[in-house]
């Protein structure tokens, strides 16, 4: 109860400190926050995360605002805000900005917090079924509220692999409540894309002091990236990791990654770990300035093109290499040197 309390104190202190942008405003519109505080499937969830500055995106001003866009929903990665004010906890904020730039509106734009920016915490956060089940309920909410038959979908880190999760569905185990079981939604998703996703675990949680000191390294829901077998075979992986690597639903109409070898470049066995088994094709960025944050904060140009009109003949990019599906399944090992590169679950 202390620690909610100065919790509470602390994210009272930085929304006053932290004024918001004249340009725009962060939060949910009062029109959204009214949709959701009457609507009993979405109440309980406090999408409106009003207790942080930066919790939260989206929403009409009023019955009459237009939305010509496929609505956005960003998954933020571990420990992040949707929206925040410094480096730690920026989230989706430039990306956010530079749509709202570059022709979409608030009432095309949407997010919410999952997690508490908890960063001292970070390595204790583990893959659990309420925050796969609050980001589900989210894209049920923008769905519901938009009337959009699909959204775009783009996450971030641990955001990836929970979304991934969300829109593929399946079972999972609730605190309290038991199994609970999800069915797919991605028909309702027109484009997904996997920003730096940590989709075959952390290679430092075999090191036994990951492993028995932190959460986020167990075998059930965290990011225990397995063991390699006599035939170089990856066993004894996270099963939540497994279950979602090993379900063949597509993420969306169309599914990408984009990657960066300065960040997660690969797994024991020579995979790119931000990669995934149901992509269309994967991006892939070759410069030490692509690091785990700025992949996400420097590519928003590209993010909105990819989402909207994606032609392999109008990227002649010379900034990233191109991965199709059938490439990334017979990838070979890239070198032993890259794989001395830490994985990341840091946001
Ligand atoms: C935000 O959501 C919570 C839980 O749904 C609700 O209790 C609260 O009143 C909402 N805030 C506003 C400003 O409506
Ligand atoms: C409704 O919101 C839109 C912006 O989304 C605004 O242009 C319009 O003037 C508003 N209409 C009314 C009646 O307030
Ligand atoms: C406010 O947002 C605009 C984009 O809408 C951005 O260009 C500008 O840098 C932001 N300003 C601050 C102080 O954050
Ligand atoms: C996988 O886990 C089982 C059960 O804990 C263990 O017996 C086996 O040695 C593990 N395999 C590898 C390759 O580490
Ligand atoms: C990345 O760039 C370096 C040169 O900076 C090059 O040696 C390396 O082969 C490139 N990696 C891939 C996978 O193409």
């Amino acid at each position: 109860m202390k620690s909610l309390i100065s919790l509470a104190l602390i994210s009272i202190l930085a929304a006053t400190i932290h004024s918001q942008n004249s340009t725009y405003k962060r939060g949910l519109t009062d029109h959204f926050i009214r949709f959701l505080d009457t609507n009993k499937d979405y109440y309980t969830y406090n999408f409106n995360r009003t207790q942080f500055f930066g919790g939260s995106f989206g929403g009409k001003e009023n019955d009459s605002s237009p939305i010509n866009k496929v609505p956005v929903v960003f998954v933020h990665g571990a420990a992040d805000m949707l929206i925040g004010y410094g480096w730690e906890n920026d989230g989706f904020r430039y990306d956010i900005e530079y749509f709202l730039q570059n022709g979409y509106t608030k009432a095309e734009i949407y997010g919410s917090m999952w997690g508490y920016a908890d960063i001292p915490y970070e390595y204790n956060l583990k893959q659990d079924t309420e925050y796969v089940l609050a980001i589900r309920k989210f894209m049920e909410a923008v769905l519901d509220y938009t009337g959009a038959p699909k959204i775009d979908v783009i996450s971030h880190s641990m955001g990836v692999t929970l979304s991934r999760a969300a829109i593929k569905g399946g079972k999972y185990l609730l605190k309290d409540i038991g199994y609970i079981s999800l069915k797919p939604i991605n028909k309702n998703v027109r484009t997904y894309i996997g920003i730096a996703g940590v989709n075959y675990g952390v290679l430092r949680c075999q090191q036994s002091f990951y492993y028995d000191n932190f959460f986020g390294c167990n075998k059930l829901n965290g990011f225990y990236p397995g063991n390699l077998d006599k035939n170089n075979k990856v066993v004894n992986e996270s099963e939540f990791l497994h279950n979602l690597n090993n379900d063949k639903t597509k993420e969306g109409d169309q599914a990408y990654a984009m990657l960066s070898l300065y960040d997660n470049p690969l797994t024991q066995n020579g995979k790119y770990n931000s990669a995934f088994p149901t992509m269309d094709m994967a991006f892939i960025y070759n410069s030490s300035e692509y690091t785990h944050l700025v992949i996400r904060d420097k590519t928003s140009e590209f993010q909105l093109r990819l989402l909207n009109s994606y032609h392999p003949s109008e990227f002649q990019e010379t900034e990233f290499m191109f991965m199709t599906n059938s490439e990334y399944i017979h990838q070979v090992k890239v070198s032993q040197e890259d794989k001395e590169l830490e994985s990341n679950f840091l946001q």
